[in-house]
């Protein structure tokens, strides 16, 4: 078969590993034929291509980012996108699309599986909000990448007797700000699925002064899509809006230190971790995660189940409709909110 792959929306620690892993499976046990889109849909838009064969693929496991680059390319928003996409496809004599992305990306495949491409999908995101699925690759690492940035905010923040706020990513889910900030300790976390309570946070914040014998310090990490009660909206940089109409965030964390300091008297910093959480190598849990899914995803297509996402449930890899899997978003439960509380000094 001749099949088509691309990476869309905001780049994460594992797409290299699915590439070649579909790559390596296609090519050598079904003497598949492969062709790279670049940056995404527009790539498929452009007809822009690479070669994706044994050799391009060799040695990227390891590297972040992705070999096909990405782009946040909405076709339903451009004049017949979806022709010029039906065009490129037809050019290339493509038998199946497989996407690696969140949300926006895989809707732009359920529109194209409607005007008869097979389309078969691979989760991607950071954010770890798609539902469908129990975990999506690259997470792992900016939970990493963010736990190490806590642990090492406690020492610079304890040597100076202050409140350190951490603001790491997290659009519409807390994923990344609970798993990091449980696992590093935090004593404040905040998360978009729960409005930011600032009393509380002032409250927990002061109990480590005023606790006998504790360390006068506090490490809040808040996730970037979380807001102040006073807010209208989330936290941007600017006005701007990518084409699938979200705000580049970015802002809560220094907001939220300023409060804090006002409120409390202790000296706020805040830290923006922003991109840093989706650059370099993925953890061996993510290109263990994208590998199955590369595997899984070129497995789906010659058994011609289109319109289906890979997805993991509890430790087996299986699939779903594309369709589902977007049709909401995926937040962090109670039972981890629980986890939390759990580890706080109770109200008196
Ligand atoms: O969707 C994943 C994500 O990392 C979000 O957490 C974040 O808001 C967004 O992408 C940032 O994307 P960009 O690369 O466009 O700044």
């Amino acid at each position: 078969m001749r099949i088509g792959m691309l990476t869309g929306g905001g780049d994460c620690p594992g797409l290299n590993a699915v590439i070649r892993a579909a790559v390596r499976k296609g090519v050598w046990h079904y003497g598949d034929e492969f062709v790279g889109f670049l940056e995404g849909w527009k790539g498929v838009l452009e007809n822009r291509t690479m070669a994706l064969n044994l050799e391009t693929t060799s040695g990227i496991l390891q590297k972040g980012g992705t070999i096909l680059r990405s782009s946040r390319t909405n076709i339903k928003k451009i004049d017949g996108g979806f022709e010029k996409c039906l065009q490129s496809i037809q050019a290339q004599k493509l038998d199946a699309l497989i996407a690696l992305g969140g949300d926006d990306t895989q809707s732009i495949s359920v529109e194209l599986a409607k005007r008869g491409v097979n389309c078969v999908g691979v989760p991607k995101t950071i954010d770890n909000d798609l539902s469908g699925t129990d975990v999506c690759f690259g997470f792992d690492t900016a939970v990493s990448i963010a736990t190490e940035a806590v642990d090492r905010l406690h020492s610079t923040t304890e040597s100076h007797s202050r409140v350190q706020v951490v603001e790491v990513m997290g659009r519409d889910a807390g994923w990344i700000a609970v798993t990091a900030g449980i696992a590093g300790g935090a004593d404040v976390i905040l998360a978009p699925e729960k409005p930011i309570d600032i009393d509380e946070v002032v409250r927990l914040v002061k109990a480590r002064w005023e606790r006998e014998g504790a360390k006068r310090f506090a490490i809040v990490v808040v996730a970037e899509g979380a807001q102040l009660p006073h807010m209208e909206g989330q936290a941007t940089i600017g006005e701007k809006k990518d084409a699938f109409g979200h705000a580049r965030l970015s802002g809560i964390g220094p907001l939220l230190a300023e409060e804090i300091e006002k409120r409390t008297g202790f000296e706020t910093r805040a830290v923006v971790l922003g991109h840093t959480q989706r650059g370099g190598t993925p953890t061996a849990y993510d290109r263990m995660l994208a590998t199955r899914y590369g595997i899984a995803a070129i497995d789906l297509v010659h058994q011609g189940k289109f319109g289906e996402l890979v997805v993991l449930r509890g430790n087996a890899i299986t699939h779903i409709p594309i369709a589902d899997a977007i049709a909401k978003t995926r937040t962090v439960g109670e039972d981890l909110f629980g986890v939390i509380a759990g580890l706080q000094p109770p109200k008196s």
